[in-house]
């Protein structure tokens, strides 16, 4: 794909840092992205000519690839992301530290060459619909043609972006590579990475990211994490705004009253199927803004006013099925990537979860033969869907309003199989902010790192705080008191509180629209509920949360909606621990919350 010598933009700092690159990695060509269909097909052509794609059926699956990963190379690593901020100091106690001096020569060391024999794609995206006040542009250096792709799904990439940046525009400037020059005599392979050598890098004072070694998701598609959230949440310290790891999805009651809702989960917990769930209750209905990130800052009114920065969906795939997520499937049925799914004989994609019965002749995410008696997974726990978001059949017709939409209540929730109930109200902003630092949540295969630990995970904003998390706390609490400021209600929900028999008490999915039901009453001033020393949890029944109809029973919605004060003040030890972390930045705040709320718990 040769440009020739005409450069698409005069942004003169662009350029010079094109080049700069260029002559560093020693990449063989350079390629600027304008995001157009028919580079979007000739990029997918070269992807399966490579082998790192293969063109999925046209009767099953139109437009649609499946990429299988280097089996090293599978999730966001965690331990090897840093956050270089001059002092140690305000990266703080979650984020691994590294001197920015220092990193830069241990990233120049490995950048230098890194791109020998491949073409490095430039990729200028925005993050939110190009020209709404609250979007930022990046631009993206890479020699990953997968990760070109995948760009132009999940943001507004190419030309449009690059035009907005005019001469003289500010961008945020993304380096990536999966760190396998092909130097003399190296053969490429269908999924070149570096896995022993990963490093996912952010200088959060001067806004630069750099990506090393891997291909997959979040470490390398740097418009997402890195910085819709990381580098995102340090400017929205700055300026007064909020950058979350967040759902937001529009909320129409039976009689046509209109809420909006933002919702935290840490990872893999089920926020993609929530921001697209179906509604079981008649005449409620749910549309989708946004599945993983929420950009929120003050309108004139003081209200919170948010959009999706992204464009498309990377939702993992495993246990979307019909059942739990019809709107999802719906969207992934064409112009579609899959990563590390399972193949049918028949040129489609399959996972776990999908249907009860795994179709004959499968050939799994390592490309071997599958059977059910393989006795391991078809597709890789954290295999994924990228897909765009204005495909999903429950996309809200204002999902790209430049304003954003105003932001009535926050939901946080974790995946939690005791203590924390289905569903409770904060009585107030500061203790709202309070509970949302003392999260916890039942780790995922999202990271890597062992399944089904309790983990705090604050705001589920653990991996993704690109500063001190004390000042983060402070700022959310900052955020409250603004002048005039009309903040969103806090709610927490729990979707896997389970029984003694160690079953979930809850069916989620599209039940979950009784407690949306319940959260939206509560933002119009209506909904019972009781005062607990927790926060106001509903009462059960058609003022409270509605459960007719439902499959569960009398008992079962006790225990779900149960606050048990000695449980809680059982847990009391490791949230103090888990506030030392944070030493003398935690807000002074806390400490008269916690007193409180260990008042009320001893009652
Ligand atoms: C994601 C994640 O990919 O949170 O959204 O890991
Ligand atoms: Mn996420």
């Amino acid at each position: 794909m040769d440009q020739g010598i005409s450069l698409p933009t005069r942004h003169q700092n662009l350029l010079a840092w094109v080049e700069r690159i260029a002559q560093l990695t020693e990449a063989d060509s350079v390629y600027w992205c304008n995001g157009s269909a028919k580079e979007y097909d000739a990029l997918c052509q070269l992807l399966v000519d490579n082998g790192t794609f293969r063109r999925l059926s046209d009767v099953k699956r139109p437009g649609s690839f499946l990429a299988l990963s280097d089996p090293a190379d599978v999730a966001r690593v965690e331990g090897r992301t840093f956050i270089c901020s001059t002092r140690q100091d305000d990266s703080g106690p979650t984020n691994n530290w590294r001197e920015p001096g220092e990193m830069r020569e241990t990233l120049t060391g490995l950048f230098a060459g890194a791109m020998r024999g491949r073409t490095m794609y430039v990729v200028p995206f925005s993050m939110g619909p190009i020209g709404s006040d609250i979007a930022r542009i990046g631009v993206q250096l890479t020699d990953s043609p997968y990760v070109a792709v995948s760009m132009r799904i999940m943001t507004r990439m190419g030309a449009a972006a690059l035009a907005q940046l005019g001469h003289d525009g500010a961008y945020i400037p993304c380096l990536h590579s999966v760190g396998m020059p092909l130097s003399d005599g190296v053969e490429d392979v269908s999924w070149p990475c570096n896995p022993g050598n990963v490093y996912v890098v952010h200088f959060p004072e001067t806004r630069e990211i750099w990506s090393f070694g891997s291909g997959y998701g979040g470490n390398a598609l740097l418009g997402k994490k890195c910085l819709a959230l990381r580098i995102a949440s340090v400017m929205a310290r700055d300026e007064g705004w909020l950058a979350e790891h967040m759902l937001i999805l529009k909320l129409t009651s039976p009689t046509g009253e209109v809420k909006y809702v933002a919702g935290a989960f840490p990872s893999a917990c089920g926020k993609t199927n929530l921001a697209m769930l179906i509604p079981t209750l008649p005449g409620w209905k749910v549309e989708t803004i946004g599945d993983d990130i929420a950009w929120m800052k003050f309108g004139d009114d003081g209200r919170l006013r948010a959009i999706n920065p992204e464009a498309g969906f990377f939702g993992v795939a495993p246990g979307t099925s019909d059942k739990t997520n019809p709107n999802a499937l719906a969207a992934v049925g064409r112009n579609s990537i899959f990563t590390n799914c399972a193949l049918t004989d028949d040129g489609d994609v399959w996972w776990e979860g999908m249907a009860k019965t795994p179709p004959e002749g499968l050939t799994d995410w390592r490309g071997q033969g599958w059977t059910q008696d393989s006795g391991r997974p078809a597709a890789h726990p954290n295999a994924r869907f990228t897909t765009p978001a204005a495909q999903c059949p429950s996309v809200a017709q204002e999902w790209e309003d430049p304003a954003g939409v105003p932001i009535d209540a926050f939901l946080f929730g974790g995946r939690r199989s005791t203590v924390a109930p289905l569903v409770f109200e904060a009585r107030n902003w500061e203790e709202g902010v309070f509970l949302a630092a003392q999260m916890s949540s039942e780790t995922t295969a999202a990271a890597t790192g062992a399944i089904g630990e309790l983990r705090f995970d604050p705001m589920a904003m653990l991996p993704f705080c690109g500063y001190h998390m004390g000042d983060y706390f402070a700022h959310w609490l900052r955020i409250g008191r603004r002048d005039g400021a009309h903040p969103p209600k806090i709610f927490f929900v729990n979707w896997f509180r389970k029984g003694d028999d160690g079953q979930f008490l809850w069916p989620g999915f599209g039940e979950n629209a009784r407690v949306l039901a319940w959260i939206f009453a509560r933002c119009g001033g209506r909904g019972m509920a009781e005062e607990t020393p927790v926060g106001y949890v509903p009462v059960i029944g058609e003022d409270g949360i509605e459960i007719g109809g439902l499959d569960a029973s009398a008992d079962d919605m006790a225990r779900l909606l149960a606050i048990d004060p000695a449980e809680w003040s059982a847990t009391l030890d490791q949230v103090r621990t888990h506030f030392t972390r944070f030493g003398d930045k935690l807000p002074p705040e806390f400490n008269r919350l916690m007193e409180d709320f260990e008042a009320r718990l001893a009652g």
